[in-house]
């Protein structure tokens, strides 16, 4: 073979080469969007979307409005986020797997909402979701628990919302199913949790002491007045609102800190209350 003819060959092997090389870039650019696959292995927990459905009740429950700040720990597409922002929330969802932030920031643009719902990789055991005004979760009930002391230490009053899994004996405040299977084929529950005032110890009353055992958003106790000794009964927390009963009277208040205040009513009197903590424990 001459010479020439050898660098002939040569030059139309490398174009064929070149050429080949695009086409398999081309395919690959056109396919290669990433596309997760129900129940892939996650860091704690596997990827499985929420149903659509199921979003919008979570959201309905957690009355999300554009004064909220949503986080979703383990966003997955983004959807639960998106879905939020939609709603006029800030929202910004956590998740491990870098190309399911990726996915969910492409969602998110997509749907027009890129400036509102926003995409971190992070693990959630290392992030501080304290911000929220709204939690939302589709994790493990082994998961929820070991949240649960961060969760409850959370402004009272933030909503918090679970797909199907619980948080132990932390009862939840509200429980919703969707029974349509064409819409919600698995995990169709949602559950709705009120963080709570922390309301434990004793109180002082101009006329009396008041002592409270917490257990989440219900307490029990007594309220001392003189010799008097009343039992709590209905004692109950909806965020930082206080209401319970102590004899023939029904309390109701707001709960700021070590004080809190309020209306009390017995019979036909109705009158206001108020109370300053002066121990953290309840058994003195
Ligand atoms: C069941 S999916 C829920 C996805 C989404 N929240 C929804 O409801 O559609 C759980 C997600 O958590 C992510 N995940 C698992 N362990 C995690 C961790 N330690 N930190 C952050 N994300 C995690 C998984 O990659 C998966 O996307």
């Amino acid at each position: 073979m001459t010479r020439s003819r050898f660098v002939c060959r040569l030059m139309f092997v490398l174009c064929c080469c070149a050429i080949a090389a695009c086409v398999f870039a081309q395919g690959q650019q056109g396919s290669g969007e990433y596309k997760p696959v129900e129940r892939q292995d996650g860091k704690d927990v596997v990827w499985l979307p929420t149903a659509q459905a199921l979003v919008d009740k979570m959201l309905d429950m957690a009355k999300v409005t554009p004064q909220d700040y949503v986080i979703d720990l383990g966003s997955g597409d983004g959807r639960t986020v998106i879905t939020a922002a939609k709603r006029g929330a800030r929202a910004l969802g956590v998740e491990y797997n870098p190309n399911m932030v990726a996915l969910a920031k492409r969602n998110a643009e997509k749907e027009g909402v890129s400036d509102k719902a926003k995409f971190m990789q992070g693990d959630l055991f290392q992030t501080d979701f304290s911000q929220a005004t709204v939690l939302t979760l589709f994790l493990l009930p082994e998961i929820n628990y070991q949240l649960r002391p961060k969760i409850l230490n959370m402004k009272p009053g933030t909503r918090i919302v679970s797909n199907t899994f619980d948080m132990s004996e932390w009862i939840a405040d509200q429980t919703a199913t969707i029974d349509d299977s064409s819409k919600c084929p698995e995990y169709c529950t949602a559950l709705l949790w009120i963080v709570p005032a922390k309301v434990e110890g004793a109180w002082k009353l101009p006329q009396a002491e008041l002592v409270i055992e917490q257990s989440f958003q219900t307490f029990s106790g007594r309220l001392n007045s003189g010799a008097e000794m009343l039992p709590i009964k209905n004692g109950r927390l909806n965020g930082d609102q206080i209401s319970f009963t102590a004899g023939a009277a029904q309390y109701i208040g707001r709960v700021n800190g070590n004080s809190m205040q309020g209306m009390l009513k017995s019979g036909d009197r109705t009158a206001e209350w108020s109370a300053i903590r002066i121990s953290k424990a309840a058994s003195r």
